[in-house]
């Protein structure tokens, strides 16, 4: 099984960001390659935790822009950031507490980001390119 990786098609044209964004892809196919090799839980444990301090940076990265730019979405835009950290957390607890990082969780992951990607960070990647053709 292999995981999607990130392509032009999700591409904000915001280097800095569409940079993090192939990371975070990168994270997840790391962690679909150490469950795939049989990786004990410790290793998948310490990636569950990278992939989630890489995703709250990223999220603050991206808010952080928002804010520069005074993007009136920003609110809701973090509501959907938050939202993504907490099932993120309930899958850790839910990791140690011993159930299998399967599938399902790993299709979640990256559907979750492709649409996000795709939909959310769209709006605001639309409006800093607006406001930099306006300058
Ligand atoms: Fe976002």
């Amino acid at each position: 099984m292999t995981i999607s990786t990130w392509d032009d098609s999700i591409a904000l044209g915001i280097p800095v960001i569409d940079e993090q964004h192939k990371a975070l892809f990168g994270w997840i196919d790391t962690l679909n390659e150490a469950i795939k090799k049989g990786d004990g839980s410790e290793a998948v444990g310490e990636i569950i935790w990278k992939l989630i301090t890489y995703v709250t940076e990223h999220f603050t990265a991206e808010e952080r822009l928002m804010l520069s730019c005074n993007y009136p979405g920003l609110e809701a835009h973090r509501k959907e950031h938050d939202q993504f950290v907490l099932r993120l957390q309930e899958i850790q607890v839910n990791y140690i507490d011993g159930h299998e990082m399967g599938r399902q969780i790993l299709d979640f992951l990256v559907d979750w980001l492709i649409c996000h990607i795709k939909g959310t960070d769209q709006g605001y990647s639309r409006f800093i390119h607006q406001q930099e053709k306006k300058s």
